[in-house]
């Protein structure tokens, strides 16, 4: 009898423990949020386009800078909600150092599961001519600052910040962007020629969780 009763407790023990954890894990999977990506698909400079500088004397004076920037939302059951998109732009001087050039911003605006937007727009560069070159181009540091709602069902997750940034080369004598694919605004340093970097914040990440492992095991 007692037997009987130890196993039966057992039995329940066992899947109380089992629905548990499914349900840990079923609340994860659903609330698990992966950030949006951001890229500049394209930038163009016609100050620098020579074709049309040669033609028109007054298009030198064209401060404009015109940028695709593309959005992905990479969750496949989540949507998103973008606060104003803040985009600041800065020339390089050196390899080292900018200059502020233009702020733009876009209008907040919501993205659907798995989905990719573009956005053209343009900013007005201030302080003289963007003609500056470091290594033979013209380099441009982009960033981008905004903040996020993720739609999980019919609800709206709290605000989270997002930002990132990146180092745009320019042909000094066309005005496009040298790269012909997407560069992704992620935590680039603002420095030309720096491959180091992605390297270093991988030591920062090990680094990181072997303190935490240490912490662990000691306490
Ligand atoms: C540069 O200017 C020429 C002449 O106006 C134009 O045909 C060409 O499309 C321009 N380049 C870009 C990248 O827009
Ligand atoms: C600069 O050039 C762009 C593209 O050619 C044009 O859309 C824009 O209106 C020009 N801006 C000024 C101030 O001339
Ligand atoms: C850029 O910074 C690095 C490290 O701080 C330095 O070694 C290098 O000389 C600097 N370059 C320029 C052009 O200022
Ligand atoms: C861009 O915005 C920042 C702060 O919002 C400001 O300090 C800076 O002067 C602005 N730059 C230009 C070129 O408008
Ligand atoms: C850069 O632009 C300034 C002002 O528009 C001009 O005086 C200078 O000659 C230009 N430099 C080059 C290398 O084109
Ligand atoms: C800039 O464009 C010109 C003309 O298309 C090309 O000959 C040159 O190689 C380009 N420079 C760079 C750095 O891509
Ligand atoms: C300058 O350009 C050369 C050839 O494109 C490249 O090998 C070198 O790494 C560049 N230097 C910097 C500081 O970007």
């Amino acid at each position: 009898m007692a037997g009987e009763r130890s196993a039966n407790l057992c039995t329940c023990c066992t899947s109380f423990i089992t629905s548990t954890g499914l349900i840990i894990i079923f609340l994860w999977l659903t609330l698990r949020t992966q950030q949006p990506k951001c890229f500049i698909q394209s930038l163009y400079l016609p100050s620098l386009n020579k074709t049309i500088t040669s033609n028109h004397k007054h298009s030198k004076n064209n401060n404009t800078i015109i940028f695709n920037l593309k959005v992905t939302n990479t969750n496949k059951d989540k949507g998103v909600l973008y606060d104003t998109v803040r985009l600041t732009f800065s020339l390089f001087l050196d390899a080292n150092t900018t200059r502020p050039l233009a702020n733009t911003t876009l209008e907040p605006f919501y993205q659907g599961h798995g989905r990719t937007t573009e956005k053209w727009s343009s900013a007005e560069a201030h302080g003289g001519g963007v003609n500056r070159t470091v290594n033979g181009s013209v380099f441009l540091r982009v960033d981008f600052a905004t903040r996020v709602n993720y739609k999980i069902m019919l609800f709206y997750t709290k605000r989270h910040r997002l930002s990132g940034g990146a180092n745009v080369e320019v042909n000094v004598s066309t005005g496009e962007k040298v790269d012909p694919k997407g560069i992704r605004l992620g935590n680039t340093p603002p420095r030309v020629g720096s491959e180091a970097a992605p390297v270093r914040n991988r030591w920062i990440a090990l680094s990181t969780f072997l303190v935490s492992l240490c912490f662990y095991l000691t306490y």
